[in-house]
């Protein structure tokens, strides 16, 4: 029986897997520069190393399982899109890749070490649920390790998409409503939903992140292409107004330029925050 807040945002995770299923290559290309940023400090916090079970929940091209496989980890990494789980199968041949979804796992109760989960939670539709189901597969004294973009002005792509689109078009449209996604970087938020599913030990580490682009109109080719929440919302805008949020999205990104001539690269921060939590020994 579904629950109240996985019925209400049904719509918006139809959304969401129909988006990831389109772009798992374009979004290899675009993000996984950016997101494999978070790899090491995040296997670090979880205590990856030989013969450690982990799962690696909204794996995506399979980044993250790939790093804990080649440290020797026994990995499982799961993606509700089939698309997701086919590239990081060719990506990654030897590493183990399942579709399911992270509301509802389908594997037993205490079955891993520590489960990670980079840069998904703020994709689910109910992430209360996937956090809840994160402790049921951990054994007693596991680890959780999961990572979430600090909301904007700070992460600096989302300012410019969202600036742009306020100023030339119209916000919310093109996406059905689901949570909000910068809620874990709360760090009063994260540590009230773990306490309440009875994680202990709650720690919260910046990292440093960049996106960084050879040319200043990419910003606005891969948020529109290679993204889902991004590319809905300028998708359903006027050819006008993306227009308009393309020239802006371009003025912004080549502000952050670095270096000169052959070498310029257009550096935008992305800081993000690694959640970390155990689950009791006992
Ligand atoms: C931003 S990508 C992160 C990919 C990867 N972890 C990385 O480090 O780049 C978000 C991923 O979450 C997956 N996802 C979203 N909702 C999901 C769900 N309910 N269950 C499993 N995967 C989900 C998407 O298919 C997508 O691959």
């Amino acid at each position: 029986m579904p629950q109240a807040s996985e019925r209400a945002f049904q719509p918006f995770k139809n959304f969401e897997l129909r988006g990831w299923r389109d772009v798992a290559e374009r979004y290899d290309t675009a993000f996984g520069g950016a997101t494999g940023q978070a790899i090491a400090p995040m296997l670090d916090a979880a205590r990856i190393g030989p013969g450690v079970r982990v799962l690696d929940v909204a794996c995506g091209p399979g980044y993250v399982a790939a790093a804990a496989a080649a440290q020797g980890a026994s990995v499982l990494g799961l993606d509700f899109a089939a698309e997701m789980v086919a590239l990081a199968g060719r990506k990654w041949p030897g590493v183990e890749f399942r579709a399911g979804d992270a509301e509802h796992l389908d594997l037993p109760d205490a079955s891993f070490d520590a489960v990670v989960m980079n840069f998904g939670i703020l994709h689910l539709a109910d992430p209360d649920r996937a956090l809840a189901e994160a402790w049921r597969v951990l054994r007693p004294g596991g680890q959780l390790a999961f990572t979430v973009w600090e909301p904007p002005p700070r992460t600096v792509p989302f300012e410019i998409v969202l600036g742009a689109v306020k100023a030339w078009g119209v916000p919310d449209i093109g996406v059905p409503p689901g949570p909000p996604m910068f809620r874990f970087a709360d760090q009063a938020e994260s540590r009230r939903v773990l306490g309440g599913i009875g994680f202990e030990d709650v720690g919260f580490v910046p990292l440093t992140i960049t996106l960084s682009l050879a040319q200043p109109g990419d910003l606005f080719t891969i948020m529109l292409d290679a993204g889902v929440r991004t590319s809905g919302l300028l998708k359903a805008q006027t050819a006008v107004a993306l227009n308009k949020i393309r020239e802006h999205m371009q003025a912004k990104v080549a502000a952050c330029a670095i270096g000169d001539g052959a070498e310029i690269r257009y550096v935008l921060p992305m800081p993000a925050v690694l959640i970390t939590a155990a689950k009791p020994a006992r």
